[in-house]
C-alpha cells in the first residue's frame, strides 16, 4: 500500500481506490502532489510540481526566480521561509526566533499502525489492514526532529495523520502551533461544509463557497463544543449526497481545535486541522517529545453520503473499541427529563418497573443522586449517594434494579465541582482559575484542573470505589460547562499554554483507567447534550448523548447533521415526553420512536404517565429495536431527504449484504391534498425481490424498481384531511421495512 520511488523521493500511498502522493523537494522540504481517486502507479510524478516566476514573491535561492514556498504545494508548511500563508507549525527558541526549516532525513514503512501515547486514535487489528509511512524530518539549526506519520487503510478510503516532535537540542523550545494535518490542494473550487450550531441545535449542516482568504471553524472553550464540530468537508459545486467529489477532514480530539481552509492568490487551497493554536504553547525540554492528535481525511467520489460511509466504517470498527464495540447496545431509560433532581428511591423503582414491563434493559439514574445535590448549586465532586433519597445507597438501588431483571447505569460529571461540596471545601485549590482574577461559573459550577494528576487521581479513587461496590453496568459521563480563566496553579508561567491540552489528556487518562479496571462498563459521553460529540470521545465512549434537545422534529436536523461523520451506533437518541420540554412541541409517540430508533435507542420519560395505547406502541418500538439493532449499528446509512431543505426528512439503513433495510420518512408539517410521492432507495440488490411493509402499505418489488422508480410513499393526508388517526397531522412519521423475499 506504500510505493516509494527512491530516486525521485516520491511516496505513493494507495489502496486500489485512492492515492496519496507526496515527495521531497530539492530543498529537502516535503511537497504535496495529489490526494484523490486512485492513480496508476506511474513511477514518476514530479512533472506535477508546478512553479513559475511570479512577481512580488520571495525566492529561497539566489539566482533562482521560481523556487518559493509561497507557490510550492507543501505537506506541512513551516513559518518564516517565503511562505506567507498560515503555517502548520511554528516553533520558537530561547533566542525568540520563530523560523524553522525542515529537511528530509529518511523514511520507514510498517505494517498496521502505532498507538499514540495518551491519545485516542484509529487502530488496526492485524498488520494487513493498513500500512504506515513515517517520514523523518529535521530542523538542523534547532536540532528538532519532526516525524510525520501517514496511515493508509485497506478497507477505508482514508489516510490518518499525526506528527511527533522531538527536541534533540540542548535548549528548550516552544511549539506555538502544531497542527495534525495540512495539505495544499491544487485548486480551490470547492464549497466548505461544516457542522455548526449551539446548545440544543448541534451540528447543523452549513455550506459556504470558498473564496480567497480563510474559512475556519474552531473551539477555544476547552471542549470541542456545541458551536462547531472538529470537522470540515470540501465538496464540488455539483456534488450531491450521492455523486461527485467530497473530501472530509476529522480530528480525533475533544479539546480546542481549529479547522481551516485558506485559498491563496493562485487558487491553491491549504486545508489544516489540529489543536487550536490560539492559547496553545507547548514547552519541549531537551529530549522531550510532543505528539499531535490524529486527523483523518477521507475521499469520496460518491458524494457526501459516500464520505460519511467512509467515516462510519472507520470510526465504528477501528476507533470505537473494547467490549461494547460490536455488541448490541441495551435499550435504556433515563430519568432526567422526568424527575430532574426531585426523586426518591421509591419513585425510581416504579419508573424502572414500568420500563421493564416494556422490555427496556437498562435503567440510568441521572443527576441528583449524590452529595447534597437537590439543585445545580451543590454536590458536584462528592460522588457518594445521598441517602435521604436513596436509603440503601447506590449499591442498594443497583441491587433492586438488577432484581427487576434490568441493568443499572449512573450519571457522573467527573471534571466538575460546586463550591458547596465537601470535595471543594477540602481541595479549593484543585480548580482551574487565574490567581487574583474572578473565577467565572457555568451552571454554578467550576472546572477541576484535570491537567494535574493528583486531581484526576482524587476523582478516580471516588469513582473506582463506587464502581467496585455497586453493580453499575453503564455510566453517563457529562461535562456541563466550558473552561474559562484557564490557568493551572501546578505549572510554571512558561507552561500555561499547555493547560487546555493537558486537561484533555487528563480526561482521556481517567477514561483509560476506568476502561482498564472495568472493561465491560458501557460509557456514554455527554456535554450538555452534544458539546463534546467528537471522534476523540468515541475511542473511550462508544456512544454519546447527541443533544439535550430530544424533540423528534428538532432531532431530524441534529441527527442528520451528526451522521455526516458519526455512525448511528454512537448517536444516543431517546423518546421523550410530549409536549417536549425544550420546545413545547407535541408529537405522536410513533414519530418520536421512529426518529430515535436510528441511533443508540432509549427513553427519557416516565412511562407510568402514558396511556395503555401508548404503552403498546412503546413495547412495539422496543421489540423493533431489538430485532433491528444490529442492522442499525452495523448497516450502511443513507440520507435520502434533508430536513434542511424541505418539509420531509428521510433516511435508510441497509444491511451490508443488501438483503434487509428500513426507511424512516418524517413529514414535518401536514399537507392537504398533496402530490403523489416516491422515494428512490439505495444499497439494495437490483435483481432481488423485496417485500415492503409499513403501517398502511404492503407490496413486493424488485430492488431496481425501489431504487429507480422509488418506494411509494403512501400519504393518508391526500384527499382525506380529517382522517387524523391515519396520519393526517403535523409531525407524521412512517417506517418502511424492506426485506428480500427472492
Ligand atoms: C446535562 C445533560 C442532561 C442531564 C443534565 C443533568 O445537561 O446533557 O442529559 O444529564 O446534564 O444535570
Amino acid at each position: 500500500m506504500v510505493t516509494v520511488n527512491d530516486k525521485e523521493k516520491v511516496f505513493h500511498l494507495h489502496n486500489g481506490r485512492i492515492s496519496y502522493l507526496l515527495y521531497v523537494m530539492e530543498s529537502g522540504q516535503l511537497g504535496h502532489l495529489y490526494f484523490g481517486k486512485a492513480l496508476n502507479s506511474a513511477g514518476s510524478y514530479l512533472h506535477m510540481v508546478e512553479k513559475a516566476y511570479r512577481p512580488m514573491t520571495t525566492y529561497i535561492n539566489e539566482g533562482d526566480l521560481t523556487t518559493s514556498y509561497e507557490q510550492l504545494r507543501q505537506e506541512y508548511p513551516c513559518y518564516g521561509t517565503s511562505d506567507y500563508r498560515y503555517p502548520a507549525m511554528e516553533v520558537q527558541g530561547s533566542d525568540g526566533s520563530r523560523i524553522c526549516k525542515l529537511e528530509y532525513q529518511g523514511y520507514e514503512i510498517m505494517e498496521g499502525k502505532k498507538a499514540l501515547p495518551g491519545l485516542p486514535a484509529t487502530y488496526t487489528e492485524d498488520g494487513a489492514e493498513a500500512a504506515t509511512l513515517e517520514i523523518r524530518m529535521k530542523d538542523g539549526w534547532r536540532n528538532l526532529e519532526v516525524v510525520f506519520s501517514y496511515t493508509i487503510f485497506r478497507d477505508v478510503d482514508g489516510v490518518a495523520r499525526s506528527v511527533r516532535f522531538v527536541n534533540h537540542g540542548k535548549e528548550a523550545l516552544w511549539l506555538n502551533r502544531a497542527m495534525s494535518l495540512s495539505i495544499d490542494m491544487p485548486d480551490a473550487d470547492y464549497y466548505g461544509v461544516q457542522l455548526s450550531g449551539a446548545w440544543a441545535r448541534e451540528r447543523y449542516v452549513k455550506t459556504r463557497e470558498l473564496t480567497p482568504g480563510v474559512t475556519a471553524v474552531s473551539s477555544m472553550r476547552g471542549n470541542s463544543s456545541h458551536q462547531h464540530n472538529p470537522f470540515l468537508a470540501l465538496k464540488r459545486k455539483n456534488t450531491t449526497e450521492r455523486s461527485g467529489e467530497a473530501i472530509g477532514f476529522s480530528l480525533i480530539y475533544s479539546g480546542n481545535f481549529l479547522a481551516q481552509a485558506e485559498v491563496d492568490n493562485y487558487n491553491v487551497l491549504r486545508v489544516m486541522i489540529g489543536i487550536n493554536p490560539f492559547g496553545f504553547q507547548w514547552k519541549l525540554e531537551p529530549d522531550a517529545a510532543f505528539v499531535t492528535p490524529e486527523a483523518v481525511m477521507v475521499y469520496s467520489g460518491d458524494g457526501l453520503n459516500g464520505m460519511s460511509g467512509q467515516f462510519h466504517r472507520l470510526y465504528r470498527n477501528r476507533l470505537a473499541r473494547g467490549y461494547w464495540r460490536d455488541r448490541e447496545r441495551p435499550v435504556l431509560i433515563n430519568n432526567w427529563e422526568a424527575t430532574q433532581f426531585d426523586f426518591v428511591e421509591e419513585d425510581i423503582l416504579k419508573f424502572a418497573k414500568k420500563a421493564k414491563e416494556c422490555g427496556i434493559e437498562l435503567f440510568v439514574l441521572d443527576d441528583g443522586w449524590f452529595g447534597k445535590r437537590n439543585d445545580d448549586r451543590r454536590g458536584l465532586g462528592d460522588w457518594k449517594a445521598n441517602t435521604d433519597k436513596l436509603p440503601g445507597g447506590i449499591e442498594g438501588l443497583a441491587e433492586k434494579i438488577e432484581a427487576l431483571g434490568m441493568k443499572f447505569g449512573l450519571w457522573f460529571e467527573p471534571e466538575m465541582v460546586n463550591k458547596d461540596s465537601d470535595f471543594y471545601r477540602s481541595h479549593p485549590d484543585y480548580v482551574i482559575a487565574t490567581p487574583g482574577r474572578n473565577m467565572s461559573h457555568g451552571r454554578n459550577q467550576y472546572v477541576l484542573d484535570f491537567s494535574r494528576k493528583e486531581v484526576v487521581d482524587a476523582i478516580y479513587v471516588q469513582m473506582h470505589e463506587l464502581l467496585s461496590k455497586a453493580k453499575i453496568s453503564y455510566i453517563k459521563w457529562d461535562m456541563n460547562r466550558s473552561i474559562s480563566e484557564c490557568y493551572s496553579a501546578a505549572y510554571p508561567a512558561d507552561r500555561q499554554g499547555e493547560i487546555f491540552h493537558r486537561y484533555i489528556l487528563g480526561v482521556y487518562d481517567l477514561h483509560e483507567r476506568l476502561i482498564h479496571d472495568f472493561p465491560e462498563l458501557l460509557i456514554e459521553s455527554c456535554s450538555s447534550g452534544g458539546g463534546r460529540f467528537d471522534a476523540g470521545m468515541l475511542y473511550y465512549a462508544p456512544q454519546g448523548w447527541t443533544s439535550d434537545d430530544s424533540d423528534a422534529i428538532e432531532r431530524l436536523k441534529i441527527q442528520y447533521g451528526t451522521s455526516y461523520v458519526y455512525p448511528l451506533s454512537c448517536m444516543g437518541a431517546h423518546v421523550s415526553a410530549s409536549p417536549n420540554e425544550q420546545v413545547g412541541r407535541a408529537t405522536p409517540i410513533g414519530t418520536r420512536g421512529n426518529v430515535a430508533l436510528t441511533g443508540a435507542f432509549g427513553y427519557e420519560m416516565d412511562l407510568n404517565k402514558l396511556s395503555g395505547e401508548e404503552i403498546e406502541e412503546v413495547k412495539e418500538q422496543v421489540a423493533f429495536y431489538k430485532e433491528y439493532r444490529s442492522l442499525i449499528a452495523k448497516g450502511d446509512f443513507y440520507r435520502l431527504l434533508s430536513p434542511f431543505e424541505g418539509n420531509f426528512a428521510a433516511w435508510e439503513v441497509v444491511r451490508q449484504d443488501g438483503r434487509q433495510a428500513f426507511v424512516t420518512v418524517t413529514r414535518i408539517l401536514s399537507e392537504t391534498n398533496g402530490p403523489y410521492r416516491r422515494l428512490p432507495l439505495c444499497g439494495l440488490s437490483e435483481e432481488r425481490k423485496y417485500h415492503v411493509e409499513s403501517r398502511y402499505l404492503s407490496y413486493d418489488a424488485y430492488g431496481d424498481e425501489l431504487m429507480q422508480y422509488g418506494l411509494i410513499l403512501e400519504d393518508k393526508s391526500s384527499g382525506s384531511p380529517t382522517d387524523a388517526s391515519a396520519g393526517c397531522r403535523d409531525f407524521m412519521s412512517l417506517m418502511y421495512k424492506v426485506s428480500v423475499i427472492e
